[in-house]
């Protein structure tokens, strides 16, 4: 018997999170008429989808010639062929469907001279199955297209009367006889439990860009959903696939996008060259992020970078016209002024690689639904849980994701779980009963760690993983970086039974908050660096220096990290080779997306 007493809230589907995944989730859910809740431990303008600047990517051909199937193609080139193809094609076939209801809901998109909805060229974005020029596909408002978005479905939400938990912390899910069966959660302003006893969970709790120590991401953005599905004895999924933005300024990580370098922008090294014209011939500044992030490390190794100490490199923009910045590019504007004191109408941005995103998250079908692959069924569905957006692993954006197909999962899966959940779910059926034996455990394990008093502070050990992370598993990797890493990793994992929580209170506590969210973070950090380890190839955003190839007969495979405590087991599924339609029946052309080799 737990000491705590809590309130039960009983609805259809429970979604965690309100970023532009979990939003669009909660709307599509509400508007079915599906009893909805959406908890979330920040406000949800506030959650990071709004710090997304570049925009949303959709084949509309508002600016040029254009269709899903080149869509398609770039995305699994850009994954180096370790995405899903059933879910790729989803995406891309979606994705104007999806972009045009964002369109009608409300979302203040720029507009060309004719007023279609204004699109810009982001990398890896191309036309003719990688053999045309560059392609505008990236819908935008300004550089605050995640802003712009997240509003919207807010409002939309409340319109259909989505009902919000606004600061409550999602502590764990209750899982009863092999399915989720709601979610238990802390009250942050008052204290008080709450059990949501729901018939579907979804996960929508964004990325752990926090388990590094140089981020673009917010200091919310800590693995919960991750978190929670690894002591549910569920795997992860793809983890040692982390993407570094080319562009975050030198010294803070603010992100300053890539549609600087679409509308023209381009880097420069300390001799003033452009090189990605030598790296990438074809896209230059344009090449996928990985290929960029690689090329900007490799010049600042071989000692071309900026500087007093030649450890980053300068973004270009002061040549491009005073209306196009105003216009197009004002948030980034204020950014280089602020967090580099840079006038960018003037000045080169000192920028540098950054960690920006996951790739890996917790298994998706691409309806949205969580999956417990085993070896014989390794598309098996975990029912009452899915999981969208950056938490999820569709997996959409396999070893690497392309600028700009970030919001567009964010919509189109968020989308399809509401579809699917109204596909599945009845609503005149009554809920499992609540499995009190499960919350009182979960409230036991809350208390266990509200009453910690170990000789670990949580700052410590969280800058102790995050300053490994950042070490051990960063661009490049090598056999000797990834095993150190994992010795180090295992060895600070084990610390989280020492922690010390100062504060006691239940109003309030950002100590036990923020020692809550390391709990999250630590195995999506410790499952990164064991599946890099085993990773003996290089793919994506993995370039492993003593395995410099993409190693297709042994390694075109999803890995799969089940943790325990500060042990991490590892196994793999098949990738999804085959598209979902034909090409007879108007689908891809084969023959384009067998795996090549890489080049932009
Ligand atoms: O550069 C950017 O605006 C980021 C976009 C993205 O990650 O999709």
């Amino acid at each position: 018997m737990t000491a705590y007493e809590y309130e039960t809230h009983e609805y259809d589907v429970v979604v965690v999170g309100a970023g532009g995944a979990g939003l669009r989730a909660t709307l599509g859910m509400a508007e079915q008429g599906l009893r909805t809740a959406c908890v979330t431990k920040v406000f949800p303008t506030r959650s990071h989808t709004v710090a997304a600047q570049g925009g949303i990517a959709a084949s509309l051909s508002n600016m040029g010639p254009d269709n899903w199937q080149w869509h398609m193609y770039d995305t699994v080139k850009g994954s180096d062929w370790l995405g899903d193809m059933d879910a790729m094609e989803y995406l891309t076939r979606e994705a104007p469907k999806a972009v045009y209801e964002l369109e009608h809901y409300g979302v203040p998109f720029s507009r060309t001279e004719e007023g279609k909805i204004y699109q810009r060229p982001f990398g890896g974005h191309t036309t003719e199955f990688g053999e045309g020029p560059p392609v505008q596909r990236t819908c935008a408002a300004a550089d605050r297209t995640g802003h712009a978005i997240l509003h919207t479905l807010y409002g939309r939400s409340l319109k259909e009367k989505a009902e919000f938990f606004i600061e409550y912390f999602a502590l764990d899910l209750i899982i009863t006889d092999g399915r989720c069966t709601g979610v238990v959660c802390w009250k942050l302003d008052d204290g008080t439990m709450h059990v949501f006893n729901a018939k579907m969970v979804v996960l929508a709790t964004g990325g752990y860009g926090r388990a590094y120590f140089s981020a673009t991401s917010a200091h919310t953005c800590t693995g919960d959903g991750n978190g929670m599905v690894a002591r549910a004895g569920l795997p992860l999924q793809d983890m040692e696939f982390v993407q570094f933005h080319p562009t975050g300024i030198y010294g803070a990580g603010c992100l300053i996008t890539e549609g600087a370098r679409g509308e023209g922008g381009y880097l420069t090294n300390s001799e003033g060259e452009r090189f990605m014209e030598r790296y990438a011939p074809h896209y230059k500044d344009l090449a996928s992020r990985d290929v960029v992030s690689r090329c900007m490390t490799i010049e600042i190794r071989e000692g071309r970078g900026v500087g007093p100490n030649k450890d980053h490199l300068h973004l270009n923009l002061y040549h491009l016209p005073k209306e196009t910045l105003d216009l197009r590019l004002p948030g980034i504007s204020e950014s280089a002024r602020i967090f580099a004191g840079v006038d960018l109408q003037k000045e080169p941005i000192p920028v540098l690689p950054t960690v920006h995103y996951n790739m890996g998250g917790i298994p998706t079908n691409y309806f949205g639904e969580v999956l417990n692959p085993t070896k014989d069924k390794p598309d098996a569905v975990f029912p009452g849980l899915m999981a969208v957006g950056e938490a999820g692993c569709a997996s959409v954006h396999g070893a690497n994701r392309l600028g700009s197909n970030s919001l567009i999962d964010l919509v189109v899966f968020g989308r399809a779980a509401a579809i699917r959940a109204g596909e599945i779910l009845d609503p005149k059926a009554r809920a499992h009963a609540v499995d009190t034996a499960h919350v009182d455990k979960i409230l036991e394990r809350f208390d266990r760690i509200r009453n910690a008093s170990g000789g670990t502070p949580t700052a410590e050990l969280r800058m102790e993983m995050q300053k490994t992370m950042q070490a051990d598993a960063a661009v490049f990797r090598t056999d000797k970086t990834l095993a150190d890493g994992v010795k180090k990793m295992t060895t600070i994992a084990a610390k989280l039974d020492d922690l010390h929580v100062t504060d006691r209170s239940l109003v309030w506590n950002t100590d036990l908050m923020e020692t809550l969210e390391l709990c999250n973070l630590m195995p999506c950090a410790l499952a990164t660096i064991v599946a890099a380890e085993a990773r003996k190839e290089s793919r994506g955003a993995h370039a492993h220096e003593d395995y410099p190839d993409r190693d297709d007969a042994n390694w075109r495979i999803h890995s799969l990290a089940h943790v325990d405590g500060n042990k991490v087991k590892l196994s793999y599924r098949p990738v999804h080779t085959e598209p979902l339609t034909k090409q007879k029946d108007g689908g891809i052309d084969l023959k384009r997306i067998v795996p090549m080799k890489r080049v932009y």
